[in-house]
């Protein structure tokens, strides 16, 4: 009397995969190895991707569109902390000073009350012309390229460091 449960069809001999405890071992060892060969095949091509991808720090475009110039009142001081950047109103015109402080690169703040750029860092303070009048700033703060576009907007080039001050009249 044959058993249904071993051997496989018209050849009793040959043992049947899904019947044997030993088969079983055998097939989980197999899966084991295509998860592992799976997974490495993974891991491999994440760090191919890795390392084939270019190390490139996405950084803002150096020009900002800083605003109208009805925006920004006479004889005022405006921060914009996105950009980096004070745009200032004067009696002679606007012009634009970087806000980031030249001694570690601590974003600066206008405080009014003081008629002062200060820096919340170490103590720098500058004037609204951006010169250095306390701390240990080495520079002053930059003075960039501003220039009314044809929309009516100042533009303010923070690539462009000028040497010398310059205003736009509107
Ligand atoms: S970072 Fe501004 S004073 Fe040090």
């Amino acid at each position: 009397m044959s058993d249904a449960k071993t051997g496989i069809p018209g050849n009793p001999a040959i043992p049947n995969d899904d019947d044997c405890a030993d088969c079983t071992r055998r097939q989980f060892f197999a899966k084991l190895g295509v998860g592992s060969l799976i997974v490495a095949g993974a891991g491999s091509g994440l760090f191919a991707y890795e390392y084939f991808s270019p190390n490139v720090l996405f950084e803002a475009p150096p020009i900002v569109k800083a605003g109208k110039p009805d925006q920004f009142p006479p004889n005022s001081v405006t921060l914009d902390p996105q950009s980096g950047i004070y745009l200032v109103s004067s009696a002679k015109g606007y012009y634009a000073l970087g806000a980031v402080c030249t001694h570690l690169g601590c974003l600066t703040a206008w405080k009014p009350e003081l008629d002062l750029i200060a820096c919340p860092c170490h103590g720098s303070r500058f004037n609204r012309d951006g010169i250095k009048v306390a701390g240990p700033a080495p520079q002053p703060l930059p003075w960039f390229k501003v220039w009314l576009a044809d929309d009516g907007y100042l533009m303010v080039d923070r690539s462009s460091i000028l040497k010398v001050q310059e205003f736009v009249k509107v």
